[in-house]
């Protein structure tokens, strides 16, 4: 804070394409809710100028930025220092400057998990976790998943070797099972928590569902990382079904609030950054 007090923040987000990110107007909210001088650019940065942007970075100072599609790998190469979640995630979605010195982090998984618990009021140790994909956004949620002491894992996934190649790599940290599409009735019959990481029912394909819901019994909460839209057709149905439901839209805010923190030192308004985001939807 030191620096910040003194003369304005610099941060930012770069990726391909990044005109439509929601980073810069929820950031923006939380300097003016936190009363810190600052701005938050998006810097549009195609993969050939990476390198480039990254040194900029540095020489201008920027104390923070988010990295978005499709520079979360390829940026860790350009840092000083990897956080641990970065180094094991294999991607970067934060970095922090320290007098030139820049780290990254990645706060995708743990923001998911901060407003899965805020939101949905969730409990995670002790419980039997079902996610649904075994891509990129399921590598950081179960990450963050495995450090909370469920009592399994369950990765469904249509393509069963990639989801066996996640289960595998994390052994050490949980009780991590590997199954593939064809069945979920089996791993969905005792599940406490599901969560959808796919981009099935992602707008504009409103109408489809990555499970059957009817086999969503007994299931306390069902979360999607989809926002848009706010509450998937899987939401609804589970709804329905007397599931607590979590939508997307957390992640995002929380995944910005780490971010903030670790920049800032000062607590995210989390609230202020969530309206900002929905407000711009509109
Ligand atoms: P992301 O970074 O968003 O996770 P990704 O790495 O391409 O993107 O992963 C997409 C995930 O959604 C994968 O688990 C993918 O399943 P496969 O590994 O079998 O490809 C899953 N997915 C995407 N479209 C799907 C569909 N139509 N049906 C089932 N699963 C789908």
């Amino acid at each position: 804070m030191n620096q910040g007090t003194m003369r304005p923040l610099k941060l930012g987000v770069i990726g391909d394409p990044i005109a439509h990110s929601k980073s810069p107007i929820m950031h923006a909210a939380a300097l003016r809710e936190r009363g810190i001088a600052g701005d938050y650019e998006a810097l549009h940065v195609k993969p050939e100028q990476l390198e480039a942007a990254i040194a900029a970075v540095r020489e201008e100072e920027y104390r923070g930025i988010n990295v978005t599609i499709p520079h979360k790998e390829q940026v860790m190469r350009y840092l000083d220092e990897l956080g641990e979640d970065a180094l094991r995630i294999g991607a970067v979605n934060t970095i922090v400057n320290e007098n030139g010195r820049l780290i990254g982090r990645n706060t995708d998984g743990i923001g998911y998990v901060r407003s899965l618990k805020e939101e949905a009021a969730a409990e995670l140790a002790g419980r039997r976790i079902v996610v649904l994909g075994a891509g990129g956004a399921a590598r950081g949620i179960v990450y963050a998943l495995a450090s909370e002491a469920p009592q399994r894992v369950t990765l469904l996934n249509r393509t069963t070797e990639r989801a066996k190649a996640l289960a595998r790599e994390w052994s050490d940290l949980a009780d991590i099972a590997a199954l593939p599409s064809d069945r979920a009735a089996e791993a969905l019959r005792d599940a406490d928590i599901v969560i959808n990481t796919t981009s099935v029912g992602m707008h504009p394909h409103v109408d489809e569902v990555p499970i059957d819901p009817s086999l969503l019994r007994g299931t306390e909460i069902v979360s999607d990382l989809i926002y848009n839209p706010l509450e998937t057709k899987l939401l609804r149905l589970a709804g329905e079904k007397g599931c607590r439901i979590h939508g997307g839209l957390g992640m995002f805010v929380y995944q910005g609030a780490y971010a903030f923190e670790y920049w800032t030192g000062v607590s995210a308004p989390a609230e202020a950054m969530r309206r900002a985001v929905l407000e711009s939807m509109n």
